[in-house]
């Protein structure tokens, strides 16, 4: 045991040195970075790689028949297939550079959604869902007579799943909606089972996976979900960069999102025809740098173990839990038994807000506020919370300065 503590140590350390902006103060005390559900902080491989592909191998894609724009073509496409091994896709078509979760989102609202939602029909969220899978989805349906459900969700924001198979019998649901890890409270949903209910009604599942990517391992096929989103920044890659996983067929039915240039096949005033996947759906010049630096954000990620570091972010929020219930008048919200490392928490003596501002002023980053999750907030009754979410370069030294910073602000308010 104690030599299993000393590993970790070992490795911890290895781990935050190659994390440039955790070496600095913020307001007068070491920077306790714990708002990593909102944006992860990047290590130097993935700001290296940015900043290589910009120095020497940056043209644009899919156009010229110069080396170097061949060179973008072939980093390009390279980091479409390490994206689709991450989570299993079968072919790297499976897989469209998105700006984020939220824009993939509105890109399968947009067009599996208005072409294939009728009066009638059914799109299901749980109510835990983050705003970026709700919007998109009322758009959908106002425009083509469909209905949103939310599915009910329990104290820790679990989906509850004869609520589900209860709406499954009753409506003629389309799609279910589903984070995979609630992002305000870090509970993990039971997907596979979710994804077996919804086919078993010929309901297809759309996974949000902005909260699990850097959390979970994870496998499409295993999960057997028919898209999923993914946005770089929150696993340690660069913003403005995502993915929508879709399988082939399904993707390949969609009609175009956007138009522009690199997503035809011809174009002609009387009519223009389109390319295949994946450049049908991403018209205009990628985010070429984005992409390898998401790519080599999963590298980096693997090579780090994304299992022993959901291992370790959950023994922190363990020790951050265990010192909050100590402090009086701090009540955890969201105590799932399958949770990430994110503790999410609120005070009888003080406003989530005050208390970040003080935590803000031990330098303590946490996220304070309905975390884009209105309904959810609503349900559990509060109207915000603070939110202390762990990444694989957190150590001890973080929690205690955050148990410190909450006794402090104690002390004023409480
Ligand atoms: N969705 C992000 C969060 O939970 C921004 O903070």
């Amino acid at each position: 045991m104690i030599e299993d503590r000393a590993l970790d140590r070992v490795w911890l350390a290895g781990v935050r040195s190659q994390f440039p902006a955790l070496a600095q103060t913020m307001n007068g005390h070491p920077l306790a970075y714990l708002d990593n559900a909102a944006t992860t902080q990047k290590p130097e491989a993935v700001i290296a790689a940015v900043s290589d592909y910009y120095r020497s191998a940056n043209a644009n894609v899919n156009r010229g028949v110069h080396t170097l724009g061949q060179a973008a073509t072939v980093a390009y496409e390279a980091s479409r297939a390490t994206v689709g091994r991450w989570i299993g896709a079968a072919a790297p078509e499976e897989i469209v550079f998105t700006k984020g979760c939220t824009e993939a989102v509105n890109l399968v609202a947009a067009t599996w959604g208005r072409r294939n939602l009728g009066k009638g029909d059914v799109v299901l969220l749980s109510h835990a869902e983050h705003h970026a899978n709700i919007v998109p989805w009322q758009m959908a349906a106002d425009a083509t007579g469909a209905q949103v459900q939310p599915v009910a969700v329990d104290e820790d924001g679990l989906l509850d799943l004869e609520d589900l198979r209860r709406h499954l019998i009753e409506g003629s649901v389309r799609l279910l909606g589903l984070k995979h890890v609630c992002n305000a409270l870090g509970t993990v949903q039971p997907v596979a089972e979710a994804v077996r209910l919804a086919h078993e009604h010929d309901a297809l599942v759309l996974l949000d996976c902005a909260q699990a990517l850097a959390h979970l391992a994870m496998d499409v096929h295993e999960i057997g979900t028919d898209f999923c989103t993914m946005s770089a920044h929150k696993a340690y890659g660069p913003m403005g960069i995502g993915a929508l996983y879709g399988r082939f067929e399904l993707l390949d039915a969609l009609p175009p999102y956007q138009g522009g240039g690199d997503m035809i096949r011809s174009v002609r005033f009387e009519k223009s025809t389109y390319a295949d996947l994946p450049n049908r759906l991403e018209p205009g010049t990628p985010h070429v740098a984005g992409a390898v630096g998401f790519a080599k954000a999963l590298d980096w990620l693997g090579g780090i173990g994304v299992e022993e570091a959901d291992k370790h972010e959950r023994r922190l929020a363990t020790l951050a839990t265990a010192g909050l219930g100590e402090i009086p008048g701090v009540r955890i919200v969201g105590k799932s038994k399958v949770k990430v490392g994110i503790v999410s928490f609120v005070a009888d003596w003080a406003h989530p807000h005050d208390l970040g501002t003080v935590l803000d002023q031990h330098g303590v980053a946490v996220r304070v506020g309905h975390h884009c999750c209105m309904p959810l907030m609503e349900r559990l009754a509060v109207p915000a919370t603070v939110r202390a979410s762990f990444a694989c370069y957190n150590n001890e030294g973080d929690v205690d300065a955050l148990l410190a910073g909450v006794a402090a602000a104690h002390r004023i308010f409480g």
